[in-house]
């Protein structure tokens, strides 16, 4: 048994619960069968590795931000990184589109604000919430899988609601960078954001992966 006590934080707490023994198994295998059922909206097989996760609130102030979104949260590997790196007061919000993967990761992290809705609704979802701007969002969304309208759709809610001086951070998979759709969505961040930053090449992650880190 577990003794939550010896976590000094609410935060390091609701963390700990995601290294739990089995729910790396657990988050694999879910991932996996819901990319059976759902390729395009999934768009991988495995959970990001460590690293990557690593990479993606890297050089984004995660520490100071006030507000912090997390699209497409899969099964809170990167959410354990954000909530062990900003600040206990600050608020996060998740937002998952697939059910069955929102109730696993509310079984997880029962504490966390996750919503089961689209990241196109973001506007309305920040509204709800009382909030003006976001500090950062870190997107998990397979944008290489969406068609052209739905990357429009949901970058312009990012741009929309993100602040002034905020970071949006993602990823893409080396093998799949060279796609259309993938070609596609970088112009759009070039052309949505003054600053596009390209990471070094995550190798330690499967498939390898890099991070495009942008600010307005
Ligand atoms: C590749 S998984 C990433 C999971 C996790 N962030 C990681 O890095 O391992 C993409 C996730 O985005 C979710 N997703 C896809 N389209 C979405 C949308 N429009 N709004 C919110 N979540 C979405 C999928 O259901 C899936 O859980």
């Amino acid at each position: 048994m577990y003794n939550f006590d010896n976590f000094r934080t609410y935060e390091q707490r609701v963390v700990r619960c995601l290294h739990l023994p089995r729910s790396d198994h657990l988050k694999k295998s879910l991932l996996l069968k819901r990319f059976l059922k759902n390729p395009t909206q999934i768009g991988s097989l495995y959970p990001s590795s460590s690293a990557l996760c690593q990479e993606m609130i890297s050089g984004i102030d995660i520490e100071s931000a006030a507000h912090v979104v997390e699209l497409g949260p899969g099964t809170g590997v990167i959410t354990s990184k954000i909530l062990t790196s900003m600040n206990h007061n600050s608020n996060f919000i998740a937002i998952e589109l697939d059910t069955h993967i929102y109730k696993a990761f509310k079984k997880h992290l029962p504490l966390v604000n996750i919503y089961n809705d689209s990241a196109e609704n973001l506007s309305s979802i920040l509204k709800d919430e009382g909030i003006l701007h976001v500090d950062a969002i870190v997107s998990g969304l397979p944008w290489a899988a969406f068609t052209y309208s739905l990357q429009k759709q949901i970058l312009s809610e990012v741009i929309k609601n993100l602040s002034p001086d905020g970071y949006f951070t993602t990823f893409a998979y080396v093998q799949g960078a060279l796609l259309p759709s993938a070609r596609r969505f970088k112009k759009l961040l070039n052309h949505s954001f003054a600053n596009v930053e390209t990471s070094e090449i995550v190798w330690n992650n499967i498939p390898p992966a890099f991070v495009y880190r942008c600010q307005k």
